[in-house]
């Protein structure tokens, strides 16, 4: 009998015991739901930088502007955005590696500064492939271009939306460029990667990668007698102001990914993701609608300043062109993939 009875206080106490662990857990987690911002629930308390390159009168700039407007408003301050431009905090050398060390947590390349990474970004530069900014997008929004964005996993790194700037044109300091072989012996600064170098090499030219933040310097001091640009990067960066002769040509582009850390956007919980990604879908939006614009007004101030000849070349010199860089686009065909390039073609 009194086994009987310590046995069942021995069960009695554990009882209490239970229940008293049970409330307590289910105090702490209506504790935890009270504090609001965790990995789980609620805002969290975040200061995200985004670094570029290019001057603030840029499609890059204006939708990383409206990023930071759309992101601080939707999260009542909680979350502070802060936009680095012209290389201020990482430039063309060190963006990537500080993206996948997290000391920044977004970053828009041309896409030329990610041939290393792979290859597949080289369709940035196919010559005359794409005809204006839809075609673009629509490519990179479409199934390959995702497809070449998500081969950054492989780095922590995840390509999120292209954003577009424009077709690049030719400025130099030497002669007009109206054909193939006007180019001959010129030493032309491009973004990098060898499809760009063995364009200018099927020209007649030489090339150099010098990052964007040196190049005023590199043409002002005749480091090289010409580069490759869009329109407002041209006059954002006043390279009119020391370059004799532009020739629009819209034989290749500069076109960006917007991209992201992998453990940082993981890192976020569902709330603060909405929140980050309201601000990307508008950013994107307003960098597609002022591309265009920004672009124009970019060639009548060029016009207005009137230190460059504009040369807008014909369709027939368009054509000569074309031929003299089939073996270069066929070369990149093989490399990027025929299934690639046609998805692009519109095939
Ligand atoms: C350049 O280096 O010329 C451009 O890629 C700069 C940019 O980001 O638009």
């Amino acid at each position: 009998m009194k086994k009987i009875r310590s046995l069942m206080l021995v069960v009695l106490s554990l009882v209490v015991l239970f229940s008293l662990a049970a409330c307590g857990s289910s105090k702490t987690n209506s504790e935890k739901a009270g504090k609001g911002a965790t990995a789980e629930n609620g805002i969290q308390e975040l200061t995200i930088k985004i670094a570029h390159v290019v001057a603030e009168n840029t499609p890059k700039h204006q939708g990383a502007l409206k990023m930071k407007e759309v992101i601080e408003a939707e999260s009542g301050g909680k979350i502070k955005v802060q936009i680095y431009p012209n290389s201020s905090l990482f430039g063309d050398k060190d963006e990537y590696q500080n993206l996948v060390a997290n000391n920044v947590q977004f970053i828009l390349p041309d896409m030329m500064k990610l041939v290393g990474n792979d290859e597949g970004f080289n369709m940035e530069s196919m010559p005359f492939i794409f005809e204006d900014d839809a075609q673009s997008i629509a490519f990179w929004d479409g199934e390959k271009g995702k497809e070449i964005f998500h081969r950054l996993e492989k780095d922590g790194v995840l390509g999120l939306v292209m954003w577009p700037n424009g077709g690049k044109h030719i400025t130099n300091n030497v002669r007009p460029i109206k054909s193939p072989k006007d180019l001959a012996g010129l030493k032309l600064r491009t973004q990098g990667g060898q499809l760009l170098e063995s364009m200018y090499e099927e020209l007649g030219a030489g090339s150099a990668t010098i990052p964007f933040g040196e190049l005023y310097t590199a043409l002002q001091q005749g480091t090289v007698d010409g580069q490759e640009n869009t329109l407002s990067n041209i006059q954002s960066k006043k390279f009119d102001e020391v370059q004799k002769y532009m020739t629009i040509m819209n034989h290749t582009r500069v076109d960006y990914v917007l991209l992201t850390n992998t453990k940082f956007w993981n890192g976020l919980n569902n709330e603060t993701k909405a929140i980050v990604q309201k601000g990307i879908d508008e950013g994107t939006e307003v960098a597609r609608e002022f591309a265009i614009k920004l672009n124009d007004q970019a060639l009548e101030k060029i016009k207005e300043n009137g230190n460059t000849e504009i040369y807008v070349l014909s369709e027939a010199e368009i054509a000569e062109f074309k031929k003299a860089l089939e073996p270069v686009y066929n070369e990149y065909k093989e490399k990027i993939g025929a299934d690639i390039i046609e998805a692009a073609e519109g095939k």
